[in-house]
């Protein structure tokens, strides 16, 4: 199946459907053209990475279909081939949940439209076809250049925006996007109506600004590079994974690894029934009502009665104690000891 055959106008626009605007044809037909159409993203995708140096490819049909949030525009030049069509370009934007900083070192929440991955074929750059695809990616989003944060911009990136957008440099975050100055000019004007400046937070300086490395903790407690992805805005750009990682905490004694009948634990252990959650609440004021047989006279399991536990103390008072403040497992129970505030 030809470009041609695929993609009808010279810029297609696409999302987690897959399928091009003008797609007409059955079902095979539909199957048949994403099977192609595959081919040709995941290569581009692959070459796009190559060009930008990067570890990881950003944009392949997979990670599109998985993206509801993220759009995919491809340039072709229908001429090309003997008339059979080239895609020649792909830009790639989403929406991102981010904390930017401004020039101020204000730390602003927000989530922006993201240049996600941009890439020219390599013969055809510097002749205008990125500014043509850039365009039409603006015009369809109705949003300007400033108005955009750039994920990992590269040097030739900077460069393109400064001379097709007047975008003359870029703040560089920590979570590796950048933003134009002019970015934050709309926060600046919604503080100044409302005479409340945008809330602040220290900027991370020296050595704090570094760049964090997953911390093994992190990714027990909420999930690893999920939770990275989610609250550092750079989810395809993460840090290659390290080829051992710190085995997760033990929470007790550990499993018997020798044991054949030993069963993996879930992360999240149920309470433990040590611990009660709620302990018995005795009636107040007045004359006590006589206490449950069960909780009055068994200060503690498996000691004899009168015994003396980490709490009970002994003699009288003791035992006068037991019978009324004790819990069930023989410990006083915190609800009776307080200082008295009058
Ligand atoms: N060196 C320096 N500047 C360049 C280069 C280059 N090799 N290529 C493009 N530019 C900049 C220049 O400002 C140039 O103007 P000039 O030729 O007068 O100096 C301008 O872009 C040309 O504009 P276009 O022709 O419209 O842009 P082009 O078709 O080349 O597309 C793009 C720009 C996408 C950056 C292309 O050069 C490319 O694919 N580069 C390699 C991949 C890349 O770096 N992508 C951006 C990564 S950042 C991201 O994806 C979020």
């Amino acid at each position: 199946m030809e470009v041609n055959d695929i993609l009808h106008e010279d810029i297609s626009k696409l999302n987690d459907l897959f399928i091009p605007d003008c797609f007409e044809g059955s079902v095979a037909d539909l199957r048949a053209m994403q099977a192609a159409l595959a081919k040709i993203v995941d290569a581009l995708g692959e070459q796009s990475a190559a060009a930008q140096g990067l570890n990881r490819i950003i944009t392949t049909a997979d990670k599109l279909r998985a993206s509801p949030t993220h759009t995919l525009y491809l340039l072709k030049d229908a001429t090309a081939k003997n008339g059979k069509g080239e895609v020649i370009g792909l830009l790639k934007v989403g929406y991102k949940h981010l904390f930017l900083f401004d020039e101020r070192d204000h730390v602003h929440e927000v989530e922006p439209l993201c240049v996600l991955d941009f890439y020219i074929v390599r013969d055809r750059q510097r002749s205008g076809y990125g500014r043509v695809l850039f365009d039409y990616m603006l015009h369809d989003m109705e949003m300007h250049a400033h108005q955009l944060a750039i994920d990992g911009p590269s040097a030739k990136m900077e460069q393109f925006l400064a001379k097709n957008y007047e975008v003359e440099r870029l703040l560089r975050q920590n979570n590796n996007f950048a933003v134009a100055p002019q970015f934050f000019e709309r926060f600046a004007d919604i503080s100044n109506k409302s005479g409340r400046s945008t809330p602040a937070v220290a900027a991370a300086v020296g050595r704090f600004a570094a760049p964090k490395p997953h911390s093994a903790i992190a990714n027990v407690i909420h999930g690893g590079a999920s939770y990275y992805a989610e609250n550092n805005g750079d989810e395809e750009r993460l840090p290659e994974p390290l080829p051992w990682a710190p085995p997760a905490p033990e929470l007790d004694d550990g499993p018997n690894w020798d044991d054949d009948d030993y069963q993996p634990e879930v992360a999240c252990k149920p309470p433990s029934p040590e611990r009660p959650s709620t302990l018995p609440v005795e009636p107040e004021a007045g004359a006590p009502p006589a206490a449950p047989a069960a909780f009055a006279d068994v200060p503690a399991a498996g000691l004899p009665s009168g015994a003396s536990t980490p709490a009970s103390g002994s003699g009288a008072a003791g035992a006068a104690r037991r019978d009324s403040q004790l819990t069930d497992k023989g410990y006083f129970d915190v609800k009776f000891y307080h200082n008295r505030l009058w």
